[in-house]
């Protein structure tokens, strides 16, 4: 028997004991923007850290100033390229709770899918690559290459602890490696996998608008002074013109044009904007002119409110114009605009645009640059190979929307690749509530990581 039919044997079996052990890590509610959460968020932490030293990798937890760092590897193979899979136990929080049918962190199965929340970003995902390898030592094969592991417990809030710790001298030392193996992403489409060679960076900030010293009765009051939930409205929607063209100074001085090639190939994609449209509810799409819908997804710079608070929330009316207002925004960014830099242009905008009678704070909240790789590397090749034995077809090329705030700085610092290998579906519902992941991807992907380690090896 070769080596891979003996993995595809094994995983076979393994599949009850590797979904139980995906259930127990969603039970655990690792919700890293939630302070009081700190304790279950070390949690997760430790049992990831717990199946991968079960597995026989020799495993660290490196502590720093917020949540531990999990990392872990097998033994070097001289000559052969070095892997280092990076992902993520932290999840978001599961707000809305009423829109849950079954709860957050009680993974519950239905229809094929696992719901909870982490399910798909990132808990089952970068679960596939722990026993894809683990597959090899617990079948007694001989590892061709060496497997490293980097599991963070803050990408939902901006990576700060391992940008810094990036930045140590032993850091650059112990990641180093010759790609950096990701799954935290998506499929094209249900049964279309997808290689990701492009994503999207982001810079995230709140405004806070601050008017009068206290409410002020409407009646008595309104119409004298300026309404701080009148001039945030104004000041947000001044932000993008008619055309979806984002008004922040020399904002598109860097962002790097799409490729015809790029515009060509995704052409060939069959996307479809109605069936888009349909899928999320929305009965038009938006967005800016000139592009289309996958361009504006994937490759275009945008702008977004993702909190409003203001004013009086409850039951009822209630005639007040109020003390305060705030936003939380953030802008998708492409390469090669830089989070810092954009932050200027926005404190300069709102600086132009700050309306007499309110002040308007601008807090940096976090950010990450997008990146683009070469779609012909070697090494997306070799993912090639692994993703068809496992999902039965070749992978895609596209880029995605979404942010791995750290990417970026790894490629930089470790002067390695990235491979995004994407088992997710669009409609997985990541962030948002009933979050999924199908089991027979998980299954999927574990073979795919599996296979994967096999082909890596014979990238010289
Ligand atoms: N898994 C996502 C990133 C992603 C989403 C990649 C969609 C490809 C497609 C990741 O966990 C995530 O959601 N990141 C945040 C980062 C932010 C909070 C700094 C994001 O993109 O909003
Ligand atoms: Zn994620």
């Amino acid at each position: 028997m070769s080596d891979l039919q003996t993995i595809d044997r094994y995983l076979q079996q393994s599949q009850p004991k590797h979904l139980e052990s995906l259930k127990q890590l969603l039970r655990i509610p690792s919700v890293s923007a939630d302070p009081t959460a700190s304790e279950a968020v070390r949690a997760a932490a430790l049992s990831v850290l717990d199946t991968l030293s079960s597995a026989g990798l020799h495993t660290e937890l490196i502590e720093t100033d917020g949540p531990p760092l999990v990392y872990a590897e097998t033994p070097p193979v001289p000559g052969k390229p070095v892997a280092l899979v990076y992902g993520h136990y932290d999840v978001q929080p599961p707000d809305p709770l009423d829109l849950w049918l079954t709860p957050p962190f009680e993974p519950t199965e239905r229809d094929g899918n696992l719901y909870a929340r982490g399910s798909t970003d990132d808990k089952g995902q970068m679960l596939t690559h722990v026993h894809g390898l683990a597959a090899w030592l617990a079948s007694g094969l001989e590892l061709p290459l060496q497997v490293k592991f980097l599991i963070e417990g803050e990408e939902e809030v901006g990576s700060e602890q391992l940008e810094k710790y990036l930045l140590r001298p032993e850091a650059a030392e112990k990641l180093a490696c010759d790609v950096v193996v990701i799954s935290d992403s998506s499929q094209y489409a249900a049964g279309q996998p997808a290689i990701t060679y492009g994503l999207r960076g982001i810079a995230y900030f709140e405004l806070h608008v601050d008017g009068p010293k206290a409410d002020l009765h409407s009646g008595s009051f309104g119409g004298a002074v300026n309404n701080p939930a009148v001039a945030l409205s104004k000041l947000l929607s001044a932000m993008v013109d008619a055309d979806g063209r984002i008004q922040l100074p020399r904002f598109y001085d860097n962002v790097r044009p799409l490729a015809d090639s790029e515009r060509n190939m995704w052409q060939q994609l069959g996307f479809s904007d109605s069936a888009f449209a349909q899928q999320l509810g929305v009965e038009a799409l938006v967005g800016e002119a000139g592009f289309t819908t996958l361009e504006r997804r994937w490759a275009r710079p945008t702008f977004d409110i993702h909190g409003l608070t203001s004013g009086y929330q409850g039951e009822g009316g209630k005639t007040i114009v109020p003390a305060k207002a705030s936003a939380k925004i953030s802008f998708r960014l492409v390469p090669d605009q830089k989070p810092a830099e954009v932050a200027e242009q926005l404190k300069e905008f709102v600086k132009q645009h700050t309306p007499p009678g309110v002040r308007v704070r601008v807090v940096d909240l976090h950010g990450g640059s997008g990146v683009v790789v070469d779609p012909h590397s070697p090494f997306i090749a070799a993912a090639q190979q692994a993703i068809s034995a496992a999902f039965g077809k070749p992978a895609v090329l596209i880029r995605e929307g979404g942010s791995i705030p750290i990417v970026a700085q790894m490629v930089d610092r470790l002067k390695s690749d990235v491979l995004l290998l994407g088992w997710g579906l669009d409609d997985d519902g990541a962030h948002s509530p009933n979050e999924k992941f199908c089991i027979d991807d998980f299954y999927r992907g574990i073979r795919a990581s599996a296979h994967l380690w096999g082909a890596l090896a014979t990238v010289g």
